[in-house]
């Protein structure tokens, strides 16, 4: 079969090659999904620099999301059988034609649910379900701030937000990302590069109570400095690469929470929580309340130049790699 491989580290997507490999066979408790769609991640960058989470030996592809059909089911699995269509969360290795994956990290998907939708739907969504209402617990009537409202994880917590009752400030660069924004309902709209974005923030309405983070930096300075009684931020990322420094006084004078982040552990630490957002998720998408939000794709061949779409901050959504017709 034909896959996306990294060789080295730190090559970024130029480092990836489009090569023949040997596909892979279902283990115990696993399945083989025939792979028709792949998402793309700013953390398939981190993976490929050697600086996410986890670190995969060499050679290996990246990826992280995918959509398409259970191709075999090793011993163990009973919850699905050759042909159901199905959405993955692999720990790697959605680049490619096929895909290994535990069953317990495959969800199936309705009838109607189309592949380059369903790749680009469990982390954007995944992430910011779990982030605001099982971290963050972000309440109706409260003010939700956004940062990088425009990307990935981003748009779909403004989404999120809005359809929790919050009301919500996107931040993101420039007014076409903010036009986005605006489509999947943020209330207020400020330009990122904003001279002074704590006053932008407060002269919305006043402070805020939950502060979703994936850029860090500058930004989430100045989204501290609006929390409200009680608030909360959210730890999610940090795309701009500037990782914040938190001075504990300023969380004790006004009650602040700072909660780390990592949707991908509830995988492993507690799968009930991410199946429970999950039933969540794909139920509003039924009832067609989710509007999800794919600004690029591209074939697997391809991949790299996906990548780089959201590395060079050119997308706005998800990003997604279709593989076949
Ligand atoms: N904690 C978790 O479980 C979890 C899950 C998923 C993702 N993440 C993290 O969340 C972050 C965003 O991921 P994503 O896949 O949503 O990425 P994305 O689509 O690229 O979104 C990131 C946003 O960050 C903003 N940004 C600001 N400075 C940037 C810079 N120097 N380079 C690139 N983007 C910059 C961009 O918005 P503007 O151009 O509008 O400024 C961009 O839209 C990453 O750090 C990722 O690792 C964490």
């Amino acid at each position: 079969m034909k896959a996306i491989v990294a060789t080295e580290l730190g090559r970024g997507p130029r480092g990836l090659q489009y090569l023949d490999v040997a596909e892979p066979v279902a283990g115990k408790g696993e399945i083989v999904v025939a792979v028709r769609a792949a998402g793309v991640n700013f953390a398939d960058s981190l993976m490929l620099a050697g600086r996410y989470q986890t670190r995969q030996p060499l050679p290996f592809s990246p990826g992280l999301e995918v959509a398409g059909t259970v191709e075999s089911v090793g011993p163990g699995v009973t919850a699905f059988v050759p042909g159901d269509r199905v959405l993955a969360i692999p720990a790697f290795g959605g680049y490619a034609e096929k895909v290994a994956v535990s069953a317990e990290r495959a969800v199936a998907i309705p009838a109607d649910m189309d592949f380059v939708t369903a790749a680009g739907f469990p982390v954007a969504y995944g992430t910011s379900h779990l982030g605001l209402w099982h971290r963050a617990r972000l309440r109706a009537g409260e003010t939700l701030l956004v940062l990088g409202a425009a990307g990935g994880v981003g748009l779909t917590a403004v989404e999120l937000g809005v359809l929790m009752g919050a009301r919500v400030i996107a931040v993101a660069k420039g007014e076409a990302k903010l036009a986005v924004a605006k489509a999947q309902g943020a209330h207020h709209l400020i330009d990122a590069e904003v001279d002074d974005l704590k006053a932008a923030i407060l002269a919305t309405g006043g402070g805020v109570d939950v502060i979703y983070d994936p850029v860090g930096g500058a930004l989430f300075e100045a989204g501290l400095k609006c929390a409200n009684f009680e608030a909360r931020a959210l730890i999610i990322g940090f795309a701009s690469g500037d990782v914040p420094q938190i001075a504990a006084n300023r969380l004790l004078v006004k009650n602040v929470d700072v909660l780390g982040f990592w949707w991908g552990a509830y995988a492993d630490k507690a799968p009930a929580v991410m199946a429970d957002s999950f039933r969540t998720l794909i139920g509003w998408w039924q009832d067609g309340r989710l509007k999800p939000h794919v600004s690029d794709t591209r074939p697997l061949p391809l991949a790299a130049e996906a990548l780089e779409l959201v590395l060079e901050r050119r997308s706005t959504g998800k990003v997604v790699i279709t593989v076949g017709d």
